[in-house]
């Protein structure tokens, strides 16, 4: 880690491991910059002896931890998970979340969901009052999906929010397409002001796969600082 931003994502990432993870364990892998520096640490405890067991939500994170040696499995073959350790781009006081700037919120989802315990991995940067200043990534199917962009910019409309906008890469202009082989809509809400009723109306749209704001999934979060300590809150 270079930046003050990349250390204290590095001390929550690292973190997570010692304050949360036992032999045996089932884990969600997380995905992003700050569940990048938890599954290089734990892929670090396996080769000192740690037995446990991981299900990656991306691709990026399974090519990651079966290069640091995390021996991998899949949901289908497992019931429950102990615990997921995943970062989040923004997390209130409530621990209500907007993930998904990597565009992997649909497998992070499934994963926490199938997990009895979730924490939240983030620098201090991430924690706010309100949600929304990120925009909130939206996963739709590619059929039709100018028909969903339109009815989820009826919907935002009705509530007050601008237009939302098909995520495309920076470099080159093109769409950018998730693992499940879907695009992304991102919203621009700056300030949410019923996430569980977002989330909810956002879902029943048909077309819509998942949005990025988890409600009611992080039980504790660890906050990274730059010096390197950290802070536990649930
Ligand atoms: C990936 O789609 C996201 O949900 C990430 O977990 C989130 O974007 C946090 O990423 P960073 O730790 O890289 O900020």
């Amino acid at each position: 880690p270079r930046t003050d931003q990349e250390k204290a994502k590095w001390a929550a990432g690292t973190a997570a491991v010692h304050a949360y993870v036992r032999d045996g364990m089932k884990i969600g892998l997380g995905s992003g910059t700050t569940a990048h520096w938890f599954v290089r640490a734990l892929g670090a405890a396996v080769s000192e002896g740690l037995d446990v067991v991981g299900v990656p939500t991306s691709t990026g994170t399974r090519d990651l931890a079966i290069e640091v040696g995390v021996p991998l499995t899949m949901l289908a073959e497992v019931d429950r998970l102990d615990i997921t350790i995943d970062g989040a781009d923004e997390i209130d006081h409530d621990g209500a979340m907007i993930k998904g700037g990597g565009g992997c919120l649909l497998w992070e989802r499934i994963v926490a969901d199938a997990s009895d315990k979730m924490v939240a991995v983030v620098d201090g940067t991430k924690v706010v009052d309100t949600l929304g200043a990120f925009p909130l990534p939206i996963e739709v199917i590619p059929f039709a999906w100018e028909s969903t962009q339109r009815s989820i910019a009826r919907l935002l409309t009705r509530l007050g929010y601008p237009e939302p906008d098909l995520r495309l890469r920076t470099s080159n202009g093109e769409t950018v397409i998730t693992d499940s082989g879907n695009y992304l809509i991102d919203a621009h809400l700056q300030a949410i002001k019923d996430p569980i009723a977002l989330d909810g109306r956002l879902n029943w749209i048909p077309g819509v796969v998942e949005n990025g704001l988890f409600t009611g999934v992080a039980d504790e979060m660890i906050i990274g600082s730059a010096s390197g300590e950290y802070e536990i809150r649930d």
